[in-house]
């Protein structure tokens, strides 16, 4: 057998360029980190080859004795790291995890309680663009106008109207720590099942720093590749009553063959998250959170709800300038080497593809050891591109500034 002599030099020149990219510039995505070598050595792993169809022990396909070992380890790990009684580690993303779910313990039409998408929620919390509004009555609830933070008595008020079979708890753009006792009790008052979606705070739960709703919900999902520092892909842990129905909702309800490379790569993570040291950086993310918020509030941005306890924040830049819309500075930061995305803000009256708003996030700077002072330095050059904006001069200078700034945490400096 031959392979192929000639490099792709087409490809990969395109990962170089990419690697060099992220060594370059400044990543401030919410969900976005930078895993470990042995993350990346186990998603780049001969486990790309195998085809296992089912679960450990009970596959559909020969071969499967060492894959079995993987997925076991990968399962044992996260359950013993949130304490979990069942685990379904097989979802290939976070929006796979949270419609198996649905599939497997709602019917078709159901009444679900959600985060609204403008408020915070995800896509798959019951926008009417995603299979989750258009399969199941979703409705939504938000935050209070006044502090910008969950409202538990609409929540309440909500539950007790629609009587759902689901409360969905999590967001994709919420500053503030979730407590997940209130929506419990919720839940419990009208005998609906409660689903966390963890896949932002992932890392922080783990890393002990925000509190662990596994113990409370029936079910958690969560991404592995935000806050967790793993690969790509999604989780669900539940009660052990759920795991049949989860476990057949994601095989064979919505995925065919698990991804066992990523599935390795997920174990690799979950061990590094039970660290003394992802504590640790779990804490630190908070912390350069807290002074990013600050320094950018210093420079006169509306932060909302006022700041932010966990890895994020959400800039309002309709008091800053109001024609500055969430794309348009998210395009010209860009320029300036500074990658984030815009974001609905609460009350925005600018559609989800434009915005007004940014959401900024402390992962990944995190990883590479910036501190607090590297955060002030990252709120300077944000206020100064966004304030001289059509200024060419002050945009290539601030993307030298970022380049030398980020020359001495290069993530992959190879
Ligand atoms: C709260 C929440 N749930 C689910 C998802 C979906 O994850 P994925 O992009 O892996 O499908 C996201 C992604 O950002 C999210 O923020």
């Amino acid at each position: 057998m031959s392979w192929p002599t000639e490099r792709d030099t087409e490809l990969f020149s395109i990962i170089d360029a990419e690697r060099d990219r992220q060594n370059r510039t400044v990543q401030l995505i919410a969900s976005e980190n930078f895993t470990s070598p042995a993350v990346m050595e186990a998603t780049g792993s001969v486990l790309t080859n195998k085809y296992s169809e089912g679960y450990p022990g009970k596959r559909y396909y020969g071969g499967n004795e060492i894959i079995d070992q993987a997925e076991e380890l990968a399962r044992e790990r996260v359950k013993a790291l949130f304490g979990a009684e069942h685990a379904n580690v097989q979802p290939h993303s976070g929006a796979n995890a949270n419609m198996a779910v649905y599939l497997g313990l709602l019917d078709h039409g159901d009444t679900v309680l959600g985060l609204r998408l403008d408020q915070g929620g995800h896509l798959t919390h019951g926008s009417p663009v995603n299979a989750s509004g258009i399969l199941y009555n979703f409705v939504s609830y938000g935050v209070t106008p006044s502090d910008e933070r969950i409202d538990f008595d609409q929540v309440r008020d909500l539950a007790i109207e629609h009587r759902p079979k689901i409360i969905v708890a999590g967001a994709t753009a919420y500053p503030r720590i979730i407590d997940p006792q209130p929506f419990r009790e919720i839940a419990d008052e009208v005998g609906a099942l409660f689903m966390f979606d963890a896949a932002h705070i992932a890392g922080l739960i783990a890393g002990g720093v925000h509190p662990n709703p596994v113990p409370v919900a029936d079910i958690v999902t969560f991404t592995t590749h935000k806050t967790l520092r793993g690969p790509r892909g999604g989780c669900i842990l539940s009660k052990a009553e759920h795991a049949a129905a989860i476990d057949k909702a994601v095989f064979p309800g919505s995925q065919g063959g698990p991804l066992d490379h990523v599935i390795a790569a997920k174990a690799v993570a979950f061990r590094e998250a039970a660290t003394p040291e992802f504590g640790t950086y779990a804490a630190e993310i908070v912390s350069n959170a807290a002074a990013l918020a600050e320094a950018l509030a210093g420079h006169g941005f509306r932060l909302v709800s006022g700041g932010t306890d966990n890895h994020l924040m959400l800039v309002d830049l309709r008091p800053f300038d109001a024609d500055l819309s969430g794309k348009k500075a998210r395009l010209i930061l860009d320029k300036a080497g500074i990658s984030l995305n815009e974001n609905t803000v609460p009350g925005d009256e600018r559609p989800p593809y434009i915005t007004s708003g940014l959401r900024i996030g402390a992962p990944a700077v995190t990883t590479q050891g910036m501190g607090h002072r590297e955060m002030r330095e990252i709120a300077f050059q944000i206020h100064r591109v966004l304030t001289h904006r059509d200024d060419q001069a002050v945009i290539a200078e601030t993307r030298d500034a970022v380049a030398n700034l980020c020359s001495k945490f290069a993530p992959y400096p190879s």
